[in-house]
């Protein structure tokens, strides 16, 4: 049986084990989205008349007193009813964005770049239509398990898709996949596109400085983000810093070297945490954040952009504030572990 939910001036039909979420994105209909897994709250909208099943939301992301007051996690209730939701705090809901798809991919390749990291080309059947910055969603063979990878790719590109994977110790994905029985010609279920991180439409896009602070893999959306506002204004200024732990870590070096060799206001920073800086190396020490706070006096103006584990964009949150970064410039993609 399915419901209509309404937003605005759209209805679309939700299916009875359908989230919210996922019935209005499938329908073109963009809504506030992030995690797409109930732990960033991102998703939270105002159920105005209806009812919802708020299925498996996080007490922490949606409390008691949130659903007494009629909230919702979107990309976690289904419907019980036709309802009629709106989204909160100003946030847009009910335009018009790239619809989400589920394709059948082929593994191009799967190689190993870094440590413990791997570049993972998908062939898509047909063009995927996504912003850069956006990400995907990959289901572990024989199971029911969804995990999200960011997209590397810049929206021409979009028959081939890039994803920088890193191993998590017994991770089902990962460790028990991706890095091993995962191979070049395997069919593969891919589903996007998904979340919110990336930059305004063309025409409003203001231009400004920006700062980009990936950890690890969090250098992937990063890139696709920073090429794209390069070709849109190749006099811009792009800060990019990738934090992470020693060199070994370190990967698309060539392309970092070639993008600044285009763009003379592009810079890129590499970071090691765990490991002391060669001597007369462009490394340094530390954290990537802690660099930001002293090469940047001033980030009124700029917009920030936050890619990798929790407290690396948190920590990345407070230096952009601190530097006087307006709270809506600062965008951020938390890649938290599925509960
Ligand atoms: P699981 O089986 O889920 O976890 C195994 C164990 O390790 C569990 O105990 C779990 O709690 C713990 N664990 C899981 N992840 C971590 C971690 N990072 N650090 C410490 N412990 C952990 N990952 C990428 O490599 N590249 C990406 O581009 C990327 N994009 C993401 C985008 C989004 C929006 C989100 C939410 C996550 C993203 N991730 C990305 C993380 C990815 O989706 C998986 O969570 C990760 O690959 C681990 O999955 P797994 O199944 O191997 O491990
Ligand atoms: Fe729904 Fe994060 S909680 S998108």
């Amino acid at each position: 049986m399915a419901f209509t939910a309404t937003v605005g001036n759209q209805q679309v039909s939700c299916g009875e084990d359908q989230s919210m979420l996922d019935a209005f994105l499938r329908a073109g209909v963009w809504m506030p989205n992030s995690c797409n897994q109930g732990t960033c709250g991102t998703c939270k909208l105002r159920v105005v008349d209806g009812d919802v099943d708020h299925g498996d939301s996080p007490a922490d992301t949606l409390t008691a007193e949130e659903r007494e007051a009629g909230l919702a996690l979107a990309c976690q209730a289904t419907l019980r009813s036709d309802s009629v939701v709106e989204t909160l705090g100003g946030a847009v809901g009910g335009g018009i964005t790239h619809p989400l798809r589920d394709l059948t991919a082929t593994v191009l390749s799967n190689d190993e770049i870094a440590r413990d990291t791997r570049r993972l080309l998908l062939e898509l059947p047909e063009p995927l239509a996504f912003h850069p910055g956006q990400y995907v969603e990959l289901t572990v063979p024989g199971t029911q398990l969804r995990r999200q990878y960011s997209l590397a790719n810049t929206a021409d590109e979009d028959k081939v898709l890039e994803l920088h994977i890193r191993s998590v110790s017994g991770g089902a994905a990962t460790e028990r996949w991706i890095f091993t029985s995962m191979a070049v010609g395997d069919q593969i279920p891919v589903t996007g596109p998904l979340g919110d991180f990336f930059l305004p439409a063309e025409d409003s896009d203001d231009g400004g400085p920006m700062v980009l602070i990936g950890g690890g893999t969090g250098l992937a959306p990063l890139i696709g983000l920073a090429r794209t506002a390069l070709s849109r204004d190749p006099g811009r200024r792009v800060l990019l810093y990738h934090g992470v732990r020693g060199v070994d870590d370190l990967y698309n070096l060539d392309q970092m070297a070639e993008l600044t060799k285009v763009y003379p206001a592009f810079t890129f920073v590499p970071v090691l945490s765990h490991e002391a800086p060669a001597a007369e190396s462009v490394h340094r020490a530390g954290f990537p954040t802690d660099h930001f706070i002293e090469d940047v006096d001033s980030a009124r103006g700029w917009s920030g952009w936050l890619c990798g584990p929790p407290p690396m964009v948190e920590a990345g949150v407070k230096a952009f504030k601190r530097r006087r970064m307006a709270p809506r410039m600062i965008h951020r993609e938390k890649f938290t572990p599925a509960t």
